[in-house]
């Protein structure tokens, strides 16, 4: 059964250690994902972008694959599916379809604006069991070609979003979504102090994990970061391990061309990511 992420970031929280969030594109990721999370006994949650929910023909599919997964994969570790980056409307539709968590960004509104449909949705998803992660400050990334750095957020804003009653907080420290440039600055851990002072048992969530380094992951971790979202790293392995099965010409041998054996390569390749990182994480054993 898919269960909201609230409780498995609070115990993250409370014990010093990160839940991955790794986003789906399809079956083979998800039956990947899963895969590792049973394996390594951790608590995890699946991320759906609204393009990658488009993808796989909308919101109610992915709720039906999932859910069919977990029961015939026999899964027992808790799993949270939640919508990335959910516009107002994506949320809605979210809670209609059956995600057990949502991420409202309304990092891109005024402050105001943010606080009042945030606050719209606190109501919303409290009525249904549901968790909801909010934004403040937004999350760089590559737009045409120009790598932005990434906002820090305001730590009074963190605060005002924070107290509306939501469960855990993505708030832009620097960090960015894909890969980071040379000349990065790396994570200000100046504003995530300052974020975790005035927010408190608050489970902060980092955005951007692919090519964080180790140290600032585990340095971000002892500041209050409980959920860290990864997926750039696990489309960069898939492709990788696809690519070189096919430049061997792997899929010309044989039943090569079979999609199941096609796509093997790069499903063992996310299991293993998604383990790496689970380690990195500390949230190994901790499924309870
Ligand atoms: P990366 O693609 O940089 O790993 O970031 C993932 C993310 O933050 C999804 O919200």
């Amino acid at each position: 059964m898919l269960v909201s992420a609230k409780e498995m970031l609070q115990k993250a929280k409370a014990g010093h250690y990160a839940v991955g969030q790794f986003n789906i594109n399809n079956l083979e990721w998800t039956k990947a994902i899963l895969t590792a999370a049973q394996e390594c006994n951790s608590p995890v949650i699946l991320g759906v972008s609204e393009g990658a929910g488009k993808y796989m023909t909308g919101y109610k599919t992915v709720v039906g694959m999932v859910e069919g997964m977990l029961e015939e994969m026999g899964i027992t570790v808790p799993v949270a599916l939640h919508l990335d980056h959910g516009s107002y409307e994506g949320c809605l539709k979210c809670v209609e379809a059956g995600f057990s968590s949502i991420m409202f960004d309304g990092s891109h509104y005024p402050i105001e604006e943010n606080v009042e449909k945030t606050k719209e949705l606190v109501a919303i998803v409290k009525e249904k069991g549901m968790s909801l992660e909010a934004e403040v400050g937004s999350i760089g990334g590559e737009e045409d070609g120009v790598v932005g750095r990434g906002e820090c957020a305001d730590p009074e804003e963190c605060k005002m979003i924070a107290d509306l009653g939501i469960d855990f907080l993505a708030a832009g420290i620097g960090n960015i979504h894909g890969k980071y440039p040379e000349n990065w600055e790396g994570l200000s851990f100046e504003t995530l102090a300052a974020i975790q002072k005035r927010t408190g048992d608050m489970p902060l969530v980092l955005h951007g994990g692919t090519g964080i380094p180790e140290d600032m992951i585990k340095k971000a971790i002892d500041l209050g970061v409980a959920k860290i979202n990864v997926n750039t790293e696990c489309q960069l392995t898939f492709a990788a391990a696809t690519r070189k099965y096919i430049e061997e010409g792997k899929d010309l041998e044989g039943k090569g061309f079979d999609p199941r054996k096609l796509l093997k390569p790069g499903f063992d390749a996310i299991v293993a990511t998604v383990k790496e990182k689970m380690e990195l994480f500390g949230s190994i054993g901790k499924a309870e």
